[in-house]
């Protein structure tokens, strides 16, 4: 009998197939599909049997950013990409894809909501299938309407297995829903391998896709898109997109703070914006757009118990500019630094920017990615940065290729937030 090799496949108790961690396994291929911010959120294309998930409010634009990736995937793969809409008429479809100038992509189309037909009907003679909306699907052997909870996790269970088995990559639609009644992608979770939200304020021609789950690539990414009457547009350098309505000639306003962050791997500046007022009611208001608003009031709190500023009976309003939402504890400085510019009525210098995390002792703690957020600050032309930096790194910092043509930035290290304060009130 031939020992088992260190590799290769042994069989133990009779049925199970067993491997060693090591080995060699070729890169995934992928199929990219030429629209590079989607490719950048799903970790460098789609990966064959794949199952991706795509959460967004309704009207988020959903459907028109997958009719636009199903022609481009077409185009890109010489093969063509199935399109099943559950939603929509044919002609509805058509329509969009006429008004996008997609009519002769090569896909095609299906109107269906019959989960057995359709998981049937996959196979890699398509590059692609996009199946829009989970929530209108309805597998036959469930009794419960399309859009409950058994509903949408047989039918995802059941197009996720013909993706893996068939070898191609799925992407479902997933409504973000308010009403409990209704499954929304939660409950698919789980079970798909990449799970993208499309966020972004309707209001806002900016669309930020965000990977929350990847099996095949890093979380946290965001591709940022632009709705246009053309369908939507990638925004590929959206550092500056959020820097709010900036005047730069004008006198600096009030209550308005940019902040470098990091999403993903991208930096990116955005201007947090604070308005501070009296109450027209006896309770005052705390509202975030774009931010936790617990962290709002955290930072609230150290504001006023560590650098005694009195916020006690005002209304506070903190906005992220553009509809982007900041989930790094990183923006706590900026957003101070926000809050306390529109209490006292002074503006944060035109040419500083901010970061680092606020510690309820009102310690400033540093932050990952420095470098990054410097050198982007840097490059869209700021002069300075306040931040708590990590002490070995900022004397560290390398000169690059090209940052001459912009003037050094300084960087500022901080290491209080009573700093800061100090620091805006006499108008440094
Ligand atoms: P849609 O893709 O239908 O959203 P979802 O599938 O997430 O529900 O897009 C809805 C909105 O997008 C709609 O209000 C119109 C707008 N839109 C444009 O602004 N430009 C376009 O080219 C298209 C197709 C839609
Ligand atoms: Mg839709």
């Amino acid at each position: 009998m031939r020992a088992a090799s260190a590799t290769g496949p042994r069989r133990i108790g009779g049925r199970l197939d067993v491997v060693s961690l090591a080995g060699e396994d070729k890169p995934l291929p992928r199929l990219k599909t030429g629209i590079k911010e989607f490719d950048h959120v799903c970790g460098g294309g789609l990966v064959p049997g794949g199952c991706l998930l795509i959460g967004g409010d309704p009207g988020i634009g959903k459907s028109t950013l997958l009719l636009q990736v199903a022609a481009r995937a077409a185009a890109a793969s010489g093969k063509r990409v199935l399109y099943v809409s559950g939603e929509e008429g044919i002609g509805q479809v058509r329509l969009r894809a006429a008004r996008l100038g997609l009519g002769e992509a090569e896909v095609d189309l299906a109107s269906s909501t019959e989960v057995g037909a359709i998981a049937g009907a996959i196979s890699d003679d398509h590059a692609l299938v996009v199946i829009d909306s989970i929530q209108t699907m309805a597998v036959e052997a469930v009794e419960s309407a399309p859009g409950t909870v058994s509903q949408v996790r047989a039918a995802g269970h059941e197009l996720n297995q013909a993706a893996k088995k068939q070898n191609v990559p799925v992407v479902l639609v997933g409504h973000v829903t308010k009403d409990g009644s209704i499954a929304g992608p939660r409950v698919l979770e789980h079970m798909v391998d990449t799970v993208l939200y499309f966020e972004g304020d309707r209001s806002h021609q900016y669309r930020i896709l965000r990977a929350v789950k990847n099996r095949f690539g890093p979380t946290d990414e965001i591709g940022v898109f632009e709705m246009t009457g053309l369908g939507l547009a990638e925004v590929p350098n959206p550092s500056a997109l959020f820097l709010g309505a900036r005047d730069a000639d004008g006198p600096p306003l009030s209550g308005a703070a940019v902040f470098a962050g990091i999403e993903g791997t991208r930096p990116i500046l955005v201007e947090i914006q604070a308005l501070v007022g009296h109450p027209g009611y006896a309770t005052p208001r705390r509202t975030a757009v774009g931010w936790d608003s617990a962290r709002l009031s955290m930072v609230l709190a150290v504001l006023e118990t560590r650098c005694l500023y009195d916020f006690q009976g005002r209304d506070v309003f903190l906005n992220v500019a553009g509809g982007l939402r900041l989930g790094e504890p990183a923006a706590d400085l900026a957003a101070a630094a926000a809050l306390v510019s529109a209490l006292l009525d002074k503006p944060v210098p035109r040419d500083v920017v901010l970061f680092g995390e606020v510690g309820l002792s009102g310690e400033l703690r540093p932050v990952g990615q420095e470098a990054a957020r410097l050198r982007e600050a840097e490059r869209l032309g700021f002069g300075r940065a306040l931040a708590a930096l990590a002490p070995a790194s900022a004397p560290e910092r390398k000169r690059r290729k090209g940052d001459a043509a912009h003037g050094a930035l300084v960087p500022v290290s901080i290491a209080r937030l009573s700093d800061l304060t100090e620091w805006l009130r006499e108008g440094a």
